[in-house]
């Protein structure tokens, strides 16, 4: 039987180590392999070899080195209360559980909890509150959040404030005795501010506040809440971590055992869990992960700096750009500037005449994957923002967000270029 290595212990902490304790202990014998018994937590590792070996050892029955799709909903038992650390799909999967720890480990975090979309890892997260708290979020955030806040969550008692995050002396003002918890998406979509994560942490830790943070957009590749005094990152997994859209799904990672404990709660008494299919696809994409991020953040540079240099657009949002507002702020919090840009035109019926006249970027919601989209987010992702809000957000009708994928930049350019011309 192979032995837990001790920064396995470390990364699951107790309750994870608890149910990966459980499966080690089964009857069936684990195949050895030295890496993956070290690999969850071990920050010595670096990111490329983490991404690749971080909670996955080989199939206990097979040997197989990729994690199987264990696509079962329940699992024998040997007698009562006598099982391999499994009784129900819902409860423990363990090709979710790899994904879980994989993530957990590139985030350097310590629990990992896959959900069936980045929003319903959202709802887990409003779920740790109760009527009556109040969350300060970004103002410019994923209109699907925006919506699951306010549609939704209010009618359960909960309020909001959306406070500008690129000067945090609004999120001091907006915390009020009720505030709970600081909701933070880091660079937004689709504008491209950025929060000081740091310094919020501080906010938070002053006023007793979980801090949450999404970190879809830089992924952890580029950017690392926890390391910046963060309690809980959110991901949706449908864009970078997959890669390759062809699954949806959402993730949250916390070193904080007490949080552990209660989303673990949560992902189970709710049961928005993602199936074995997804998880799978979304840890074949993290393996690429930094691959990929090297080669979005090359090529989204250039564009953006090509969109720059044209005399007919009215502004382009991207951090890597000197002319960002917050590129100093980028440099110091991030390691690269990601693969979105946002860009407006200052004319609605030209930008509309844009997304139909691309050909290789495609007309398209979400983003992260390996083929380049546009989008239009006053009438796609941002369209449930009521209008006033999107104004001031600074989303105007003539803004256009890229995805820009890992296609050879010169076509990229050429595209965008008679699209625009
Ligand atoms: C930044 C961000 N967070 C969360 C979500 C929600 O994720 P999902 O679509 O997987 O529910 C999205 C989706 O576009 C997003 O862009």
């Amino acid at each position: 039987m192979a032995k837990l290595g001790p920064s396995r212990r470390l990364l699951n902490g107790p309750l994870q180590f608890e149910r990966y304790a459980v499966y080690a202990s089964a009857s069936i014998e684990r195949v050895a392999n030295p890496m993956t018994q070290v690999l969850d937590s071990d920050l010595e590792h670096g990111f490329g070899t983490r991404a690749v070996h971080a909670g996955q050892a080989p199939d206990p029955l097979s040997g197989a080195v990729m994690t199987p799709i264990y696509q079962t909903s329940t699992y024998a038992q040997e007698g009562l209360g006598r099982h391999k650390g499994f009784e129900y799909a819902r409860t423990r999967n363990p090709t979710r559980d790899a994904l879980e720890r994989n993530v957990a480990s590139l985030e350097g975090g310590r629990h990992g909890f896959a959900f069936g979309s980045g929003l319903a890892a959202l709802d887990a997260v409003l779920k740790l509150l109760k009527s009556g708290d109040h969350v300060v979020g970004g103002a410019n955030m994923y209109g699907g959040s925006h919506r699951l806040m306010e549609r939704v969550y209010t009618q359960f008692g909960l309020t909001f404030t959306f406070a500008d995050m690129r000067d945090l002396a609004n999120v001091t003002r907006a915390i009020t005795p009720a505030t709970r918890m600081i909701y933070a998406e880091t660079p937004t979509n689709p504008n491209m501010h950025l929060t000081d994560l740091a310094a919020l942490a501080d906010i938070a830790q002053a006023h007793g506040l979980v801090l949450v943070v999404d970190n879809t957009f830089a992924t952890p590749c580029l950017q690392l809440p926890l390391s910046l005094g963060a309690d809980i990152v959110l991901h949706s997994t449908t864009k970078y971590l997959n890669g390759h859209s062809d699954m949806v799904g959402g993730l949250l990672v916390t070193s904080r055992d007490d949080l552990a404990e209660r989303l673990g709660f949560l992902q189970n008494a709710s049961g928005a869990v993602p199936g074995p299919m997804d998880c799978w696809l979304a840890l074949r994409g993290t393996k690429t992960l930094e691959l990929r991020m090297e080669r979005h953040n090359r090529s989204a540079q250039r564009i953006a700096e090509w969109l720059e240099a044209r005399s007919d657009i009215t502004a382009v949002y991207y951090p890597g750009l000197p002319s960002h507002p917050q590129h100093e702020l980028a440099k110091r919090q991030m390691k690269g500037f990601g693969g979105m840009i946002s860009f407006d035109l200052g004319d609605v019926p030209r930008a509309k005449r844009v997304v139909e006249k691309v050909k290789l970027f495609t007309l398209a919601e979400s983003l992260g994957g390996v083929e380049s989209l546009i989008g239009h987010p006053a009438s796609m992702t941002h369209a449930s923002v009521p209008p006033a809000l999107r104004q001031a957000m600074g989303l105007t009708d003539s803004l256009l967000r890229l995805s820009v994928g890992i296609e050879d930049v010169g076509d990229l350019i050429a595209d965008l270029d008679q699209a625009l011309a």
